[in-house]
């Protein structure tokens, strides 16, 4: 069985007990659900779309670049007929990316086991490892054992609660020198963005159980880490709805959910966000409406020393500045693009993956709200970044777990070369 062959070579100490308790359908299957890549010739292309869209047929998943001609799209099974006949009358050409979104999802975190990861926390102490995609529960009790066993260098601190009631849970992790800059890191925004908590842990290891081999200037930095911003979105993409974006918002009209990185207060409710409590960029009844970014506001406020803000999405592999609510940029932006283009080459060094680097409107589109814009325009944080970690596109949201490790890397090589820039400041 290939999958038993594969956890022997990764957890070579482990029986080869791999059951695939993971495989259950969802509540809400993807069975013969297509992902399309759409080649857009024309403005008129791109409106039928946002039609296809505004009536409930398909799913934007990665967005249009500006100017650019892709689009990915993701179609339920009884609207495929409809959509395919739509686009052949458009002359729009397109490429099925996934055929059945159900199996990519089946496959993507089936090489280890429930029972494989009881025996790695009767080894290590905890559960957490990279081989695979880890639930809210798993991540917390390994903040909370990383407190515990480097009490000197890390901490824990509920800096809040989601809506559900689940806690934020940020790890401190000291800087070696007193006095100095500090850098927040954040991931699991957006629910279905699975490989975005799984680097942030990775940093997490990177940064304790591995802190000596990183040189000095990730121990002259002291570190913010919240890897789930979006803990009841990040748990039902686990067990209702494995692409399941926003929080768990009651809006009203049987409409679920507040797109967290449309909900910060800096231009809020502008272009690129939705007042509509249905959409997936709905920005909230109001800015910071939602506990979850409220209490990142009041937590990166009352901590002066955070230089840098950075925030990790997937996909498309790029590092985005702001601002994302339209298309200028900060006086500074040559020190962002500068730091940006760093981070790219490190991150290419480190897993191989290339990155595009530029401003979020400019670059991809306009998003207004986003935790980045707030960092920079409100809260005066020099560096601000959105990282979208891979792909690009093959597998899009449903990246299979082999694929944690390299993409981590390069998120990890990002968070060092912006810890080199905030040093630089003093
Ligand atoms: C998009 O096209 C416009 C008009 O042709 C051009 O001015 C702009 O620079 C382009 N933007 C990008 C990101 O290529
Ligand atoms: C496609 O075009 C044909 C011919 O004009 C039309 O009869 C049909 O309704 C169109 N299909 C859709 C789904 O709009
Ligand atoms: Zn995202």
């Amino acid at each position: 069985m290939a999958r038993a062959a594969v956890l022997w070579v990764c957890l070579g100490f482990l029986a080869g007990l791999s059951v695939g308790a993971e495989d259950q359908e969802l509540p809400v299957s993807y069975r013969g659900a297509q992902l399309l890549r759409l080649n857009l010739p024309s403005p008129s292309a791109h409106s039928l779309v946002e039609g296809l869209v505004d009536e409930g047929e398909v799913q934007l998943w990665r967005d249009r670049e500006v100017n650019g001609t892709e689009l990915d799209i993701l179609v339920k099974p009884d609207a495929l007929p409809v959509v395919q006949e739509r686009l052949k009358n458009e002359s729009i050409e397109y490429d099925v990316v996934i055929a059945d979104l159900q199996e990519a999802i089946e496959q993507e975190n089936s090489l280890v086991s429930e029972s494989d990861l009881d025996v790695l926390m009767g080894r290590n102490g905890h559960r957490m490892e990279w081989q695979s995609y880890h639930r809210l529960q798993d991540i917390h009790h390994y903040l909370d054992f990383l407190a515990q066993t480097y009490p000197n260098l890390c901490s824990v601190q509920t800096i809040g609660s989601s809506l559900g009631g689940r806690p934020l849970k940020v790890l401190r992790i000291a800087s070696d020198k007193p006095n100095s800059p500090a850098i927040w890191l954040d991931g699991g925004i957006h629910a279905r963005e699975w490989i975005s908590p799984a680097s942030v842990t990775y940093i997490i290891n990177q940064l304790t159980e591995y802190r000596e081999q990183h040189g000095d200037a990730v121990q002259s930095v002291e570190w913010y880490i919240l890897p789930v911003v979006n803990p009841d979105g990040y748990e039902h993409s686990h067990t209702g709805d494995r692409l399941w974006r926003k929080n768990r918002r009651s809006n009203g009209q049987g409409c679920l959910g507040v797109d967290l990185n449309r909900n910060f207060g800096y231009k809020w409710g502008g272009a690129g966000s939705s007042r509509r409590p249905c959409d997936e960029i709905y920005a909230g009844a109001h800015a910071f409406s939602e506990p979850e970014t409220s209490a990142i506001q009041g937590f990166v406020k009352s901590h002066q020393a955070i230089k840098a803000y950075v925030s990790y999405h997937s996909y498309g592999q790029y590092i985005l500045y702001p601002w994302g609510y339209a298309s200028y940029v900060p006086p500074d932006h040559t020190d962002l693009s500068k730091v940006g283009n760093k981070m790219a080459q490190a991150m290419a060094s480190a897993g191989g993956g290339s990155y595009r680097v530029g401003s979020s409107a400019i670059t991809l589109y306009p998003a207004s709200g986003g935790s980045d814009d707030w960092a920079k325009g409100s809260a005066g944080v020099k560096y601000a970044y959105t990282v979208e970690l891979r792909d690009r596109g093959r597998y899009g949201f449903v990246l299979p777990a082999q694929y944690i490790v390299p993409t981590a890397k390069e998120a990890f090589a990002a968070a060092r070369t912006v810890a080199e820039a905030v040093l630089a400041l003093k």
